[in-house]
């Protein structure tokens, strides 16, 4: 009797068990597929952060505000919906020498130069600012102007973008322009253009303009499809001319090295191919940068800023964005320092 007790108190421990493993298998099989999907789907999102605005608070939104004015107050050109009181239009005639409208677009600083450079480079920070922080912006009304300051540097870099293997990178000369202590609307001085091309070529300034469009293509894709299809042509283009020609601009024309002298343009290959997977979600750009430009990748260090001439931390920072799991590529690539060998360019 006892025995027969203890017969069925074992059979019931059993099942019990076998229940239990039953659950945990399914448990941690799902949990495997739930983690393996979102890797793999992570893979072609679009860098954002989909935070909503919390309260708006007075001070932040008062700074935003104030802030989103200095693209205003940089403008070139004939003025639409001016903000700025002293500001009137001006620059109207750049370009024209060379039948081109180079009128739109920035300002430097507190010259009246135009750098194609740094001014791509603005362009792409300011679309992935919109990109991460749209919503925000929306939240104290900022975003629509935000877009607008976005799209008056976008509408210049297509304009100056007039063939495949044609980028003009500059207007104005600085030797006359700092001579000269005037509003723009009313300088009178000559204001020569500067172009790279096949047989003067600038990798870095083709690839920042390229990542300025790839970047500004995401901004618009909503809102005016076209215009977003435009940006992401001329990206390409500025892609593949980039990378057909390799060069530094400012080693291709050594007239320019006063400003924004580039220090090379393996950052910004690898950058403009990051936007334009993020805008094509085309796996040869992820291939661009991991595989086939790995060498280069390699010799990431440990960059500890990020600027208008090194763009290697925004490349992270993108990549780890849009797929945690390449923080397994950089860490490979950056602790080990140069092991991989010389970019191949
Ligand atoms: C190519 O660019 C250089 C440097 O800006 C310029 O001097 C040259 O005229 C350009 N070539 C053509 C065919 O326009």
């Amino acid at each position: 009797m006892e025995s027969k007790t203890k017969l069925t108190s074992d059979s019931s421990e059993w099942h019990w068990w076998l229940l239990v493993a039953v659950i945990a298998v399914l448990v941690v099989g799902a949990a495997s597929i739930t983690i393996w999907r979102d890797f793999h789907e992570l893979r072609h999102k679009v860098p954002r952060i989909r935070r909503p605005p919390g309260g708006v608070m007075q001070k932040y939104s008062d700074a935003l505000h104030v802030s989103t004015q200095f693209f205003d107050v940089q403008k070139s050109g004939k003025l639409e919906n001016n903000r700025i009181k002293w500001r009137g239009d001006s620059g109207l005639e750049d370009g024209k020498d060379d039948n081109l409208d180079l009128s739109k677009g920035l300002y430097d600083a507190g010259d009246h130069m135009k750098f194609g450079f740094p001014m791509a480079f603005t362009a792409t920070v300011l679309a992935w600012s919109i990109l991460e922080y749209g919503q925000h912006m929306e939240a104290v009304n900022e975003l629509k102007h935000a877009q607008e300051s976005l799209k008056w540097i976008t509408d210049y870099l297509i304009n100056a973008h007039p063939s495949d293997n044609v980028l003009y990178i500059q207007v104005g000369d600085p030797d006359i322009d700092h001579k000269c202590w005037e509003r723009p609307e009313t300088s009178t001085e000559k204001r020569p253009t500067i172009q790279v091309n096949s047989s003067y070529p600038g990798s870095d300034v083709a690839c920042e303009t390229a990542a300025a469009m790839a970047a500004a293509s995401l901004v618009f894709k909503n809102q005016d499809s076209g215009y977003s299809k435009l940006l992401l042509d001329h990206a390409q283009k500025l892609f593949e001319f980039a990378n057909s020609y390799p060069g530094v601009y400012s080693k291709s024309i050594p007239s320019i090295q006063d400003y924004y002298k580039s220090s090379g343009f393996v950052d910004e290959l690898l950058w403009a191919a990051s936007w334009l997977y993020h805008a094509t979600g085309d796996g040869y750009y992820i291939d661009y940068v991991t595989v086939m430009h790995g060498n280069a990748f390699a010799n990431w260090g440990n960059p500890t800023w990020f600027s208008w001439d090194n763009k290697l931390p925004g490349i992270q920072v993108i990549f780890l964005v849009s797929d945690p799991e390449f923080i397994f590529f950089f860490w490979g690539g950056g602790v080990g320092g140069g092991g991989l060998g010389k970019p191949s360019f």
